[in-house]
């Protein structure tokens, strides 16, 4: 009898030491160890206690054999319940990993030429000027002949121009607000080597006052380097009414160049085009030396920043305008300089490689 109760507390011991440790089993493979530990064919402790009960009298073994079974499947039941368990707990295969790092959105970003266009936009439209869009392709008229270019004149060969291998007849041209039908049915032959002419469009359609800005990509048959492109954005403005004069012109520059690169100084060098007379080249302070001296302005102090000039008369005898009830002044400035010099960006190609490194880099 003394030995049926020392192998109950043996049993006793067994149960408790596997009830203890299954509840710890946290894996498959524990769960695993921890059953053959106690059920194994060849070494299972509980494998063991049945291989005894052939060495004891009928009656002790009858009664000690149902104990060992019980425990046999105790075990047996509770390692099922703790796989199922496991298995119950354990994500499905196509289960979304809420600890792994977020995958970051691309996100776009707006163009730098285009940052300088916004830009330059609000500071004319914040002046009461009428922001609009032209055609890219034009004819020989609006592009050189109304702007003071007559086909023979040297001129024109201040821009190498790209013409068209056939012409177009017809067309409209787009404006910001509305859209106006052409007036004049040309044969365009070209690609627009300046916004100017958009100068002639416009007054040819409405009576001064006139106070527009024309944002637009122009063409030019020139190599890309470090400062050209074939393609490239230019500003047009024109402001025509009685009694506009040169200084109205040098204020809106200096309220222009002030908001779009903080406290500048301005100045007018002489200059020449067919359209304006007089013409001048307006140069700023250069913004990153105060006009001390920099690599950025060749040790000058000032930056070459647009052309411009009081409208010639004989492009408001072009538009059926007089000359002697209107004056008026016009220039053009180049986007991609105004936004090479604001970011100091050294290569124009830059602008049109769409890299994301160099894009993403303006926000
Ligand atoms: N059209 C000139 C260019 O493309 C820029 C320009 C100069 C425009 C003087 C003007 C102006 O309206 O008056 O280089």
């Amino acid at each position: 009898m003394s030995e049926t109760a020392s192998d109950r507390s043996t049993i006793d011991a067994l149960r408790e030491d596997f009830r203890a440790r299954i509840a710890a089993a946290s894996t498959d493979a524990a769960v695993k160890t921890l059953a053959d530990e106690f059920l194994s064919r060849k070494s299972g402790s509980v494998t063991g206690l049945m291989k005894t009960l052939g060495t004891l009298p009928p009656d002790a073994r009858r009664e000690f054999g149902a104990l060992v079974n019980a425990l046999k499947q105790e075990i047996e039941t509770s390692v099922d319940e703790r796989r199922q368990a496991l298995a119950a707990a354990r994500p499905p295969a196509d289960a979304v990993d809420v600890t792994l790092p977020p995958r970051t959105r691309a996100v776009g970003h707006v163009h730098p030429l285009m940052l300088v266009r916004q830009q330059v936009e609000d500071i004319f439209t914040h002046m009461g000027y009428e922001i609009l869009e032209g055609p890219e392709v034009e004819d020989d008229f609006h592009n050189f002949e109304a702007l003071n270019m007559p086909p023979d004149h040297p001129a024109r060969d201040m821009q190498d121009t790209l013409y068209l291998g056939s012409p177009i007849v017809g067309g409209t041209w787009g404006a910001h607000r509305g859209s106006v039908p052409d007036a004049q049915v040309r044969a365009a032959t070209l690609l627009r080597t300046h916004t100017s002419a958009m100068q002639i469009r416009y007054m040819k359609t409405f009576p001064p006052p006139v106070r527009i800005i024309v944002p637009g990509r122009v063409y030019r048959r020139d190599n890309l380097d470090l400062t050209h492109t074939p393609m490239f954005q230019q500003f047009e403005g024109l402001v025509v009414g009685e009694g506009v004069t040169m200084a109205n012109l040098k204020g809106t520059f200096k309220a222009m160049l002030t908001a779009l690169f903080g406290d500048v100084k301005i100045r007018l060098r002489p200059s020449f085009f067919p359209y304006t007379e007089p013409s001048a080249e307006v140069d700023m302070s250069c913004h990153k030396c105060a006009g001390a001296g920099c690599a950025i302005c060749k040790q000058t102090g000032w930056l070459e920043i647009l052309g411009s000039g009081m409208v010639h008369p004989a492009v408001f005898e072009a538009v059926g305008y007089d000359p002697d009830a209107v004056t008026g002044f016009a220039f053009g400035i180049g986007i991609e300089r105004l936004a090479m010099l604001k970011y100091g960006v050294e290569d124009i190609r830059l602008f049109y490689e769409n890299d994301v490194r160099f894009l993403e880099q303006f926000s």
